[in-house]
């Protein structure tokens, strides 16, 4: 099988590494095509990807096609692929925003569309995508496309009514952690910590309690109150977030992605 991805940009970048760090590619091609050399050529050297000369000649080796570009690339990068997308060759999105019909309108009837929602956790291998097909995608083009990102992290079956949300939840609240871990480590920096040692801890608190919350059959907020003494420290903690109003200001930014996710898909 020959794997086709068209832009190599930072999520391409991490898929195909993923893909190939795997070792269950092994036995297949992966090609692709960037509109600037360079980053072809390092993954030529890094992974052996087979470089393209265009996006047409992606879509005519591979037998599935990537895109990988900005949304706003689309209309420019779709003509060029359309004209060689047979029904034997499957359509895989990464674009936020768009639904498969959009691509559907434009290529030949019966062209299996899969689309999929990655994130940047892929570069470490702790992406979770979402993944659905259109109106002509097969239960075997949709296991192509699981494999593909098992590769970079966990999968996940999403009605694609649901992409926005799943991206709000999955991807972009990853930047809110960030946020998140920063302010964290401003605090440790002025209560007297280094600042690298400060990041560290707040990284490590993060990906610690996060790791509970996975491994634990219990609610989040049972979790908390188990390091909540009564009449301690971390519940004053606790209690200075709820009063900031650090719940709501969660929620609102989780609406405010979906909602301008809505908008650009219109
Ligand atoms: N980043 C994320 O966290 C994330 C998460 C989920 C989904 N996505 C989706 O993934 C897609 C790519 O995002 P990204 O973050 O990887 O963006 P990116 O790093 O900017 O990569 C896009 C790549 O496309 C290339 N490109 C632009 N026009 C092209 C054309 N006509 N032909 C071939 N290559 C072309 C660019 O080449 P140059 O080197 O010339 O700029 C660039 O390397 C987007 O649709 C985005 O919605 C991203």
């Amino acid at each position: 099988m020959v794997y086709g991805f068209i832009g190599l940009g930072n999520m391409a970048s991490a898929i195909l590494r993923g893909m190939a760090a795997s070792g269950n590619f092994a036995d297949n091609t992966l090609c692709g095509f960037n509109r600037s050399e360079g980053k072809t050529l390092a993954l030529w050297h890094e992974i052996g990807l087979v470089p393209c000369e265009s996006a047409a000649a992606v879509a005519q080796m591979a037998d599935v096609v990537v895109l990988a570009v900005k949304p706003q690339m689309l209309p420019d990068v779709l003509p060029l692929v359309t004209p060689e997308m047979t029904q034997d060759k499957l359509l895989v999105t990464i674009a936020a925003g768009k639904p498969t019909t959009y691509y559907e309108a434009q290529l030949p009837e019966g062209v299996g569309v899969v689309r999929v929602m990655p994130n940047i956790n892929a570069r470490v291998g702790a992406a979770a995508s979402g993944v659905c097909g259109g109106r002509f995608a097969t239960e075997e083009q949709l296991q192509i496309v699981r494999e593909m990102f098992s590769a970079v992290g966990e999968v996940f079956d999403v009605p694609e009514h649901l992409f926005a949300a799943f991206m709000a939840l999955a991807g972009a609240s990853g930047a809110f952690v960030h946020v998140y871990i920063d302010a964290l480590a401003s605090a440790g920096v002025k209560a007297g910590l280094p600042r690298p040692l400060a990041e560290q801890l707040a990284a490590q608190a993060t990906l610690g309690a996060a790791k509970l919350t996975r491994e634990s059959d219990e609610h989040p907020i049972a979790l908390c109150d188990q390091v909540c003494s009564p009449g301690g420290t971390t519940i004053e903690g606790v209690h200075m977030l709820k009063k900031l109003g650090f719940e709501t200001a969660v929620q609102q930014a989780v609406e405010a992605i979906i909602e301008k996710d809505k908008k650009l898909g219109e």
